[in-house]
């Protein structure tokens, strides 16, 4: 019997040893007994770091949607498998069962065999948070298609660019998308963007906000009539456990965005297996995931890990923000939900708000709650175990990346003890490592180094789509034999791990290395700050020094500058040491963000250069227009 839930802190190191003693034994074992394979693997691992050319379940045939949605019929056919609250709290939430989604998927499957998608081809989805889009993931998955997610939020110049890239052959978007009290017109942009692209032959429009939309001719057409017709009848594509099951496009280092590749047998064992670990599922639990399916964390822990899991998950096609801040709260005291899984920017925004927004709704259906996407500072992690889990609930601060598809380092709760802005111990099958600048493994603890992996996991991405190269050059090259996060991280003496910022953050100060996430950390303790920045700048003396973007809660605050400045380099001065005191201060009104809610520290650093000639695109961020109001005020 495979060890499939962990449920004590024996059992993880037991089971952590066996995963890493024997990978492939281990791995064998959670597939076989687990999961639904068509044929059984020949390999379960070939290829290592150094020739970079992975394959899981070697020769294993599948197809994912059979583990998400076929198998349970029997057993929880009339489970709510997706939970849809809609942006609008006066309209109905849908709950819609194993049956219906499968009812649904095979419809849909067919619908893009009529238009002649094949096993292979790519099909653009561009939807916001509404079933149709989880739909759509488990329909290409059912043929065989390899579905490209791109954000409904990026601009029409980056959908046509990762068009091309895919060479989508479908684009399914929707006549809009609500966004609080807004909309956005997807299908403008789509139109807008396919000006630019040559490879789509059909878009299948969703009909959600009733806006008027025109459809092209030839090219164009509502996607409702085609389901109403097709059969619930699709038989799944039988999938070899390497093809790809999707395109996820994330930044890189340059302009282009990198394609990464999941292939599917490996990225559903790992995803299924760390799912229920992570979140410790119980059969009648309702896990909620604030992500947008856009994101790779959408992708991992809204459809495919919680699915395949027979689970009941939630979408939600609203922001935290309308009609008020109350409406996380409200959504999870209105469906009991047990898990709820955000970012730390979400916790940031509503601790700022009244108490009263989250306290005065009924959150005791709580039991796990989790962050993702950015290290978590101490004074949110408190706010958050505090008021939203009344203490009683583990917080699983789950570190891993677009490319990982899975968890890296996460906590298991009441298996791993939490500790606050510590994401903790490697999840099963991880070997972390902290390398120095020279190449050389940290053996020590309470030091700060590059986050490497040194041996492959099942959900790792396969290969950037189209530049296997540059996948080569940008995970494998700067430590040999050795996958590179491109994170630093500091060890604790109980081997807890704590993300402290991508490498590219690290600034050094008069010879000191200094990450800005602690720095950052100390300065959100003052109480009148909301958020903030740091990057370096050139500095005569010191070699680099450092520069400060902070916004305040209340503007007021801001009156007396010259002493909030003083309070603030104080708290640095005692959270990290003197050194890490900032030349450099600007109040501002907002940060640049990237539509996931990041920093873009890039446009930052540039503008603290005084380096304004190339700030690169700054169309696709969540607030174009706080560019050139830090610029005005940039302090010489
Ligand atoms: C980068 C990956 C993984 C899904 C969402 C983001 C940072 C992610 C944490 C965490 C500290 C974190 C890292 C990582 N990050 N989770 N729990 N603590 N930092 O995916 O857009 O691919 O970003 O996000 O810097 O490398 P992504």
């Amino acid at each position: 019997m495979s060890n499939y839930h962990i449920k004590d802190t024996e059992e993880y190191y037991q089971v952590y040893r066996k995963s890493i003693t024997n990978p492939e034994g281990f791995w064998e074992e959670i597939a076989e007994e687990h999961f639904l394979w068509q044929k059984r693997w020949d390999k379960v691992l070939e290829g290592d770091f150094n020739d970079n050319e992975f394959k899981w379940f070697k020769g294993g045939k599948l197809n994912i949607t059979e583990n998400c949605i076929d198998r349970h019929l029997k057993t929880r056919g009339n489970k709510t498998a997706i939970l849809f609250e809609p942006n609008s709290p006066e309209e109905e939430a849908q709950h819609i069962t194993y049956n219906e989604l499968s009812k649904r998927v095979n419809k849909l499957a067919n619908v893009l065999k009529s238009k002649g998608v094949k096993k292979g081809d790519r099909v653009c989805v561009y939807l916001p948070m509404i079933p149709e889009l989880a739909i759509t993931l488990l329909a290409c998955a059912r043929i065989g298609a390899i579905h490209s997610v791109i954000f409904a939020g990026f601009s029409s110049n980056a959908v046509a660019k990762r068009i091309n890239d895919s060479q989508s052959k479908v684009v399914i978007t929707s006549d809009g998308a609500y966004r609080g009290a807004k909309t956005i017109d997807l299908k403008g942009i789509v139109d807008t963007a396919l000006k630019e692209c040559n490879s789509v032959e059909s878009v299948l429009v969703v009909k959600r906000i009733n806006s008027d939309i025109t459809l092209k001719e030839g090219r164009d057409e509502w996607i409702q009539p085609l389901i109403d017709k097709a059969s619930t009848e699709c038989e799944p594509e039988i999938m070899d456990a390497e093809d790809p099951l999707f395109i996820l496009y994330t930044s890189g280092s340059t302009g282009t965005p990198k394609g990464m590749v999941h292939t599917t047998g490996g990225y559903m064992v790992y995803t299924g297996y760390s799912f229920k670990n992570v979140f410790q599922y119980k059969e009648n639990d309702i896990y909620w995931c604030t992500a947008d399916i856009g994101w790779i964390t959408g992708h991992s822990y809204i459809v495919y890990g919680p699915l395949v899991n027979g689970a009941t998950t939630v979408m939600f096609e609203g922001v935290p923000s309308y009609p008020d801040y109350g409406r996380f709260w409200e959504i999870i005291e209105k469906h009991k939900i047990t898990h709820f899984y955000t970012a730390p920017t979400a916790i940031r925004t509503l601790a700022k708000q009244e108490t009263e927004f989250t306290t005065k709704y009924n959150l005791s259906s709580l039991k796990i709650l989790g962050t993702v996407g950015e290290p978590i500072n101490e004074e949110a992690w408190h706010w958050y175990n505090d008021v939203v889990g009344s203490k009683r609930c583990p917080i699983v601060d789950t570190y891993w990346q677009t490319e990982t598809g899975g968890f890296l380092i996460t906590p298991i709760p009441y298996v791993i003890p939490t500790k606050p802005t510590y994401a903790t111990l490697p999840f099963i099958g991880i070997q972390p490592v902290l390398m120095d600048d020279n190449g050389k493994e940290i053996k020590e603890n309470f030091v700060n180094g590059n986050l490497c992996i040194k041996f492959p996991w099942p959900a790792m991405s396969r290969t950037i789509w189209n530049d296997h190269d540059r996948y080569r050059k940008t995970f494998f090259s700067t430590y040999k034999g050795m996958y590179f996060t491109g994170d630093s991280a500091l060890r604790d003496e109980v081997k807890y791990y704590r993300i402290t910022g991508r490498i590219d953050d690290v600034i050094i100060v008069s010879g000191h290395n200094l990450g800005t996430a602690p720095i950052e950390d100390a300065i959100n303790e003052h109480p009148a700050v909301a958020e903030s920045a740091i990057v370096g700048f050139p500095h005569e003396i010191k070699g680099s020094a450092l520069y400060g973007f902070i916004t305040l809660k209340d503007k007021g605050a801001c009156r007396n500058q010259e002493h909030l400045q003083k309070e603030i380099n104080q708290l640095i001065s005692d959270h990290v040491g003197p050194i890490a005191k900032l030349d450099k201060m600007q109040f501002t009104e907002g940060l640049p963000k990237t539509r996931s809610g990041k920093i873009v520290r890039r446009i930052l650093r540039k503008i603290a250069c005084n380096d304004t000639e190339e700030l690169g695109d700054t169309s696709t961020l969540l607030n174009p227009k706080i560019v050139k109001e830090i610029m005005d005020n940039v302090v010489k």
